[in-house]
């Protein structure tokens, strides 16, 4: 069928040719007729393709409309269950701890509400509950009894986390244990390395920060840490953790890199909680730009040949456009930090009586698995896996 405006066109022309045609005889008649005529005829024209135009256009509409309903699927909470593309369970959840070598008792953290610092003697009960609420683990965070420049208690076989790793182990045995590594808790300077003088002033030593990076990792990973996570954003980490675990017969465990990991506002909270805000300056250096997204494919494409086996965005919100890139880009697991600054503006919210907290969060969680997360560590993790009916 010629389009409305093509079928105009032929109605014009054949209009036009009749009154050529009709040339000839009485003159002033004719030409009064014929004007007449042809108003007429244009009009009849113009108005049968206004009307052709009008009928295509209701009937493309009636293709769609009536037939295609997509209210159909949502009439019942078993038909959107059917039809749900995105599932969100309390083993896609991973609950980050923070526990203190120094503490007898809980200390809560200001910036985050419902969030606490921990003693280790806690660490068996915490393992148990991660594993009733059928969680996909737990991330360990280290408050050391020292600080110093080298950050060398992240690598004391008796700091809080190789402590907390084999009471859980010992509790809870299935429960997948994940450590943290950085040093930025465990360095008096609140960095993520070593530090070194620079053309520009102190900067973290990517190079020498390795080996302090792979000697924690093998303490964790011999206490009995599943996964190691390192989270420093030095070059070259994973395939440096990954060599030294190897040769230390530990290639069994797995490394989750926190291999896009931006330099965010969004961890103020986080600093309070482990003790770790920079003393100088900011982490600019080794954390990445937040308006970078390319960048971001790089840095997940080098820590997977590197040897990573899994991969995390950091922070979630702010970033789910990377997510969904770098979900695209691998075939790796992946993960997805539902950050401290994250949790403390919704809880903010909610104290305030502004959002309900149970549908916000769970709408908060599903987001980043629609995103393309495989699993979330997120502070919600204890309320939302209680939600999902654990
Ligand atoms: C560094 C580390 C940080 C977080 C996790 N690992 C802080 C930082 O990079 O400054 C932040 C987590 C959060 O904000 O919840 N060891």
């Amino acid at each position: 069928m010629p389009g409305a405006s093509g079928w105009l066109e032929w109605v014009i022309v054949v209009v036009v040719a009749r009154h050529a045609a009709s040339r000839g005889g009485n003159l002033a008649i004719r030409r009064a007729n014929e004007q007449r005529y042809f108003e007429a005829d244009l009009r009849a024209a113009v108005g049968a393709a206004v009307a052709e135009r009008a009928s295509l256009r209701s009937a493309m509409l009636r293709a769609v409309f009536p037939v295609h309903r997509p209210r159909r699927l949502r009439v019942s909470p078993g038909i959107r269950g059917l039809v749900r593309e995105t599932s969100l369970e309390p083993r896609d959840l991973v609950w980050p701890l923070f526990f203190s070598a120094t503490l007898t008792e809980p200390r809560p953290v200001a910036t985050m509400p419902g969030v606490s610092q921990l003693p280790v003697s806690h660490a068996a009960r915490i393992a148990r509950q991660a594993t009733e609420l059928g969680l996909g683990g737990v991330i360990l965070f280290g408050l050391p009894e020292q600080k110093d420049a080298r950050g060398s208690m992240a690598c004391d076989p008796e700091g809080p986390v190789p402590r907390t790793i084999r009471a859980m182990k010992d509790a809870a045995p299935e429960l997948v244990v994940m450590a943290d590594v950085c040093v930025d808790e465990y360095t008096d300077h609140g960095h993520c390395g070593v530090l070194r003088e620079g053309p520009r002033g102190p900067e973290v030593d990517n190079d020498a920060t390795l080996e302090i990076l792979s000697e924690a990792a093998v303490v964790y990973a011999r206490s009995g840490a599943d996964v190691v996570a390192p989270s420093d954003m030095m070059d070259g980490r994973v395939g440096a953790i990954r060599e030294t675990l190897d040769d230390e017969g530990l290639e069994m465990t797995a490394i989750l890199s926190y291999a896009v990991k931006y330099a965010s506002a969004f961890y103020g909270p986080f600093r309070e909680a482990a003790d770790c805000a920079p003393k100088f300056g900011d982490r600019a250096g080794y954390q990445m730009d937040p308006g970078n997204g390319r960048e971001a494919l790089r840095e997940a494409r080098l820590d997977e040949e590197e040897g990573a086996d899994m991969l995390m965005v950091k922070p979630g919100l702010p970033y789910l456009d990377v997510l969904a890139r770098v979900r695209a880009a691998t075939t790796l697991p992946l993960g997805v930090y539902n950050v401290s600054g994250e949790y403390a503006m919704l809880k903010a919210a909610v104290a305030r009586g502004m959002l309900d907290e149970r549908r916000s969060v769970l709408e908060l969680l599903t987001s980043f698995r629609r995103a393309g997360a495989d699993f979330i560590l997120t502070y919600h993790a204890v309320d939302a896996a209680r939600w999902l009916g654990a």
